[in-house]
C-alpha cells in the first residue's frame, strides 16, 4: 500500500509515518517546505504550495489513500490576518488536492483521511458530545473547523470513501501544548487555566497516529472523534502532569481575563470546554493504548524524569 500525506512533516504527521515505515506502508508526502524533501525508498518528499495552487501531481503515483494533515499552527495570536492564514492554509491545501485529483480523473477509489477538530464542538461544561451533535460552535475555531470538514467532504464528489478525524488535544513531549505546561509545570509556574473546570479531551500522539492507520485499514468514511476514552478537567491534567514530574503546585489558577489580556481571543484556546466521546471508533474495533491520563503522561515523561533524577545525585544535589 503506498499512502500520500499532507502535513507529514508536523507532530501527528511523524508519528503516522513512523507507523506506516513499522508496517511497511510506503509514503509519499507533499511539504511547503522544499529543505524538507527527502527522497527515500519508502519516504518520498514532493514539493506543493497550495496557495498557489501548485502541486507536483507525481506524488500521486501508485497511491490508493490519502491523508491530510496540512494546516498552519492555530496557536498564534488571533489577529485577522493571522486568522486567514489559519483557515486558507486548510481550505487551500484541500482545494489543490481536490483540483489535481480531478484532473488526473483517477479510477481507483481512494480513501480519503482528513483531520479536523473537536473545537467544532460547542463549549460546554456539561455536555457529553458524540459524532452525531449537529450544533456547531460560534467561536473562530467552530467556524474553522466546520468549513474544514465540508471543503472535505468534497472528495466525495471523485468517489473517494470520505473519513474526517475530530482531533483532540494531542499529547506528545515532541510538539503541540503539553511541552509548554511541562515546561511552566518544571519551572514552578503550573496554574490551571481560568476556574480549570474546563474540559480537556486529549489523546496521546501515538494513539492518534495509530487510529489514522485504523481508519484506512478498515475502510471508515464519515466523522470520528479523535480522543481518549477518558476526558479531563484542565485543572485535573495539571496535576498529574505535576505528579508524574515530580514538581509542586504553588500558584493560584491564572484567572481568565489575565489569559485574555496577554493572549487575546486566542486565549479561548486554553479556556474552552469540550468534553468528547470515543465511543463510535471504540465500536469499530479500535483499542487505546493509552486510556488514562496518568499512564498517558507517565509514558510521555517518565524517562526524562527518571533521566533528571539521576543527573541530580550524579550532580550532587541529593548528597
Ligand atoms: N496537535 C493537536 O493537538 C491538534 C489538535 C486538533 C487538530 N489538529 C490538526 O491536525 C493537523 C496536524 O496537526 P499537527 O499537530 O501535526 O500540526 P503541525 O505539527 O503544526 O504540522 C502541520 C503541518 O502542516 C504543514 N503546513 C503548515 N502550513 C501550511 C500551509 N500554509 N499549507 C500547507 N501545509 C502547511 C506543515 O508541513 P510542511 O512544512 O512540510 O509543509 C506542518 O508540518 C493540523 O491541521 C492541526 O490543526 C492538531
Amino acid at each position: 500500500m503506498k499512502v500520500l500525506i499532507t502535513g507529514a512533516t508536523g507532530l501527528i504527521g511523524q508519528a503516522i509515518t513512523d507507523l506506516c515505515s513499522e508496517k511497511g506502508i510506503s509514503v509519499n508526502y507533499l511539504t511547503t517546505d522544499r529543505t524538507k524533501i527527502k527522497n527515500e525508498v519508502n519516504y518520498r518528499g514532493f514539493y506543493w504550495q497550495p496557495k498557489n495552487n501548485e502541486i507536483d501531481v507525481k506524488c500521486f503515483e501508485g497511491v490508493t489513500a490519502i491523508i491530510n494533515l496540512a494546516g498552519t499552527n492555530i496557536a498564534r495570536r488571533w489577529t485577522k490576518p493571522n486568522k486567514e492564514i489559519i483557515l486558507s492554509s486548510r481550505t487551500d491545501s484541500l482545494k489543490t488536492l481536490y483540483n489535481a485529483l480531478k484532473n488526473l480523473n483517477y479510477q481507483e477509489r481512494i480513501s480519503f483521511i482528513s483531520a479536523s477538530a473537536i473545537g467544532i464542538y460547542p463549549n460546554s461544561l456539561s455536555d457529553f458530545y458524540t459524532e452525531e451533535e449537529t450544533n456547531v460552535d460560534a467561536s473562530f475555531l467552530g467556524d474553522v473547523s466546520a468549513i474544514w470538514e465540508s471543503e472535505t467532504d468534497k472528495f466525495q464528489e471523485l468517489n473517494c470513501n470520505v473519513a474526517k478525524i475530530r482531533i483532540g488535544l494531542v499529547l506528545s513531549a515532541e510538539g503541540g501544548a503539553l511541552p509548554n505546561m511541562a515546561n511552566a509545570v518544571k519551572k514552578f509556574m503550573g496554574a490551571s487555566f481560568g476556574s480549570g473546570e474546563q474540559w480537556q479531551s486529549w489523546i496521546h500522539v501515538n494513539d492518534i497516529a495509530r487510529m489514522f492507520l485504523f481508519a484506512l485499514e478498515n475502510n471508515l468514511s464519515g466523522v470520528y472523534n479523535g480522543v481518549a476514552p477518558n476526558p479531563v478537567t484542565n485543572k485535573k491534567m495539571v496535576k498529574e502532569l505535576a505528579k508524574v514530574l515530580k514538581k509542586p503546585l504553588f500558584l493560584p489558577d491564572i484567572p481568565q481575563f489575565a489569559l485574555r489580556l496577554i493572549l487575546g481571543e486566542m486565549s479561548y484556546l486554553l479556556l474552552a470546554s469540550q468534553r468528547v466521546s470515543s465511543k463510535k471508533i471504540e465500536k469499530e474495533g479500535f483499542i487505546f493504548q493509552f486510556n488514562n491520563i496518568c499512564s498517558a503522561l507517565e509514558n510521555i515523561y517518565s524517562e526524562e524524569v527518571k533521566k533528571d533524577n539521576t543527573d541530580d545525585v550524579l550532580s550532587g544535589e541529593y548528597v
